[in-house]
């Protein structure tokens, strides 16, 4: 295991996460082919996963998400998001959603630091219940339950595995005002 601190955590503004898009469909491509469940299937495309960033880049442009990056010597080892376009009767909510490790990069405390930035940004917006779902026996999984995130249950068969396979999804919430 690496033992190494995990590199400073960064929240992109819509012009930083539109050119650092690129870097990010790499991120997605490494870890679909290594078996995330994060909405897409193996092989992914280069340029849907690159579609799919700029998407991303136009929602943080128009204040729905916040995108984070861990990123070493110019390279991008990991990212998260937070949701924040909540419907109006729920102004003290949002959602944790693509958190993703490249392979080579794990295990150093990437993906405790980026979900430490994202619970932080939440607080200062006064956003005090997060949700997420994840691939059900995950990394996903270990990651939020030692981080003391709450399990509601899980969906089985509620998506697909990048190889095909059926995929349950258990659902996670924090109450940070708790
Ligand atoms: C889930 C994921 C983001 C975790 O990322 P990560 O950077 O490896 O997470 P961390 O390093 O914080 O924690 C992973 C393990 O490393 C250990 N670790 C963390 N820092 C460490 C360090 N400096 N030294 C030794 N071990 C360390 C943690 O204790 C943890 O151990 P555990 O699995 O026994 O609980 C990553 O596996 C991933 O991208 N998976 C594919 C995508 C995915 O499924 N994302 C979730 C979608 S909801």
């Amino acid at each position: 295991m690496n033992r190494d601190a995990p590199p400073p955590i960064r929240r992109l503004d819509a012009t930083e996460a539109a050119s650092l898009a690129p870097a990010l469909a790499e991120v997605l491509v490494d870890c679909v082919a290594g078996g995330a469940s994060v909405s897409f299937m193996h092989p992914l495309d280069p340029a849907r996963s690159l579609a799919f960033w700029q998407g991303v880049a136009a929602g943080v442009a128009r204040g729905d998400r916040a995108l984070f990056v861990a990123e070493e010597a110019g390279t991008v080892l990991g990212t998260v998001q937070l949701l924040l376009a909540m419907p109006e009767n729920q102004p003290h909510r949002a959602e944790i959603a693509k958190m993703l490790v490249r392979r080579t990069a794990r295990g150093r405390g990437l993906g405790t630091a980026l979900m430490r930035a994202a619970e932080g940004l939440a607080r200062d917006l006064g956003r005090s219940l997060l949700v997420l779902d994840t691939a059900e026996g995950g990394e996903g999984e270990r990651l939020y339950r030692r981080l003391g995130w709450t399990a509601l249950g899980t969906i089985p068969r509620f998506a697909l595995h990048p190889d095909g396979r059926p995929c349950g999804s258990t659902f996670f919430y924090r109450d940070l005002a708790a």
